[in-house]
């Protein structure tokens, strides 16, 4: 035999990894050939087609919690979860016990049942890395609008992960985050373009900024906005209260939304948590927070970007380091991150980012630029 070799083990099992079924997402294009007018088609994780094709049923892990009723699970209790934004079988493999027993009504007893239900429903065990490779296949990217910028991030941000862009104040986090509401809309090469959440801390979203934006790319302004779910969060508490409401509306209109943004992401636990004391109980629910996040971009296979804001750290200054400005956040935000964008000020409207932390991207820089229309290349 001439090439490769390959290796056959006994008993080497195939597991199915995808799922399909229909969802339609409109977009408005105002006019422009490049991309249709009206409703797409596309496939998202679904539980009938499989139904279909095999008789020893294996349970998709984005399947609705329903399919737990013919497992002795009884309705009012599934209801329970829902209501805490736990709609899928991978939501309650993501769990603790600890916290779905906290869930209001959900006894021990009962939580240990339907953990057991998951289990027998086999889903949270190994995959082979070639199986885990075709279901990375499955990330799509987003435009960030400048194609230097895309490059920096490996063809744009990743979808199943956790994009952080710190800087100072007017480096362009949030003209960048106003750029991927409408970018996120528009499909692309394996990609079919979606819906948008955004989540403001800093009252700093203006749906006036997304219609200049939305000119540049010919999109129909209206249909841009009405795409894009936006809340504007007033405590840490209630920041953290909207995931809920963020799974609980990926889950209704499954496959449709493609982008999470917080913009920021420690602005109000920096208000709510004042001084060494309470810190550590800042970190804790930071991480809670960050973890449904990361959580929610896995599950419904979504782009999440967070800004952040930055502090000087005068003990830095004063040991001589090179860089004393730091993202504030501290280790639990740097793990929980998949990506990290270090942004500075250029000339006039240019601004560089740099890669600051990546499981698979080099340290390099790129130069954007802030334009009427959104991020786009610089014109140096
Ligand atoms: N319509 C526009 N056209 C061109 N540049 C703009 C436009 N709107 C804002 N900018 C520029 O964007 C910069 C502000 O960027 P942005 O609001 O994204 O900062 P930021 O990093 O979010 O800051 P902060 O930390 O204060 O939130 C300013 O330099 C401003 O001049
Ligand atoms: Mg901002």
């Amino acid at each position: 035999m001439e090439g490769k070799i390959g290796i056959s083990l006994p008993n080497c099992n195939r597991e199915k990894l995808t799922g399909s079924g229909g969802r339609k997402f409109d977009y408005g294009i105002a006019e422009g050939p490049e991309w249709g007018f009206g409703s797409e088609e596309y496939k998202v994780g679904g539980l009938e087609e499989e139904l279909k094709e095999e008789d020893d049923v294996e349970v998709e892990e984005t399947s609705n919690i329903d399919v737990l009723q013919s497992h002795g699970i009884n309705i009012v209790d599934l209801k329970k979860l829902k209501s805490a934004g736990i709609c899928t079988i991978k939501g309650i493999m993501m769990c603790t016990k600890k916290r779905l027993c906290n869930i209001k009504g959900l006894s021990e007893q009962k939580v240990e049942k339907i953990k057991e239900a998951c289990c027998k429903l086999d889903t949270g065990g190994f995959l082979t890395a070639l199986q885990f490779s075709d279901k990375r296949k499955n990330i799509f990217r987003i435009t960030t609008g400048s194609q230097d910028l895309d490059k920096l991030l490996g063809g744009g941000m990743e979808s199943m992960a956790i994009t952080e862009a710190f800087g100072e104040f007017r480096t362009g986090k949030t003209q960048l985050s106003h750029t991927l509401c409408v970018t996120a809309q528009m499909p692309s090469q394996g990609f079919t373009g979606g819906k948008v959440i955004f989540i403001d801390t800093e009252n700093t979203f203006r749906p006036d900024r997304l219609r200049s934006i939305a000119e540049r790319f010919n999109l129909d302004q209206n249909a841009v906005l009405d795409n894009i779910l936006y809340a504007r969060a007033y405590t840490s508490e209630h920041q953290y209260e909207l995931l809920d409401l963020i799974a609980a509306k990926c889950h209704e209109e499954c496959g449709t939304f493609k982008l999470v943004i917080v913009d920021s992401i420690m602005a109000l636990f920096r208000v709510d948590f004042s001084g060494r004391g309470e810190l550590s109980e800042r970190q804790q629910k930071l991480a809670q927070m960050l973890s449904r996040l990361q959580k929610i971009s896995e599950e419904y296979n979504m782009v999440v970007f967070v800004t952040n804001q930055m502090t000087s750290d005068p003990g830095a200054t004063m040991s001589f380091q090179a860089d004393p400005k730091k993202p504030i956040g501290g280790n639990i935000l740097a793990h929980a991150s998949t990506t990290r964008l270090s942004l500075r000020k250029g000339r006039g409207e240019n601004r560089i980012a740099k890669i600051y932390d990546s499981p698979d991207l080099p340290e390099s820089e790129a130069t954007f630029a802030i334009s009427a229309g959104g991020i786009t290349d610089s014109k140096e």
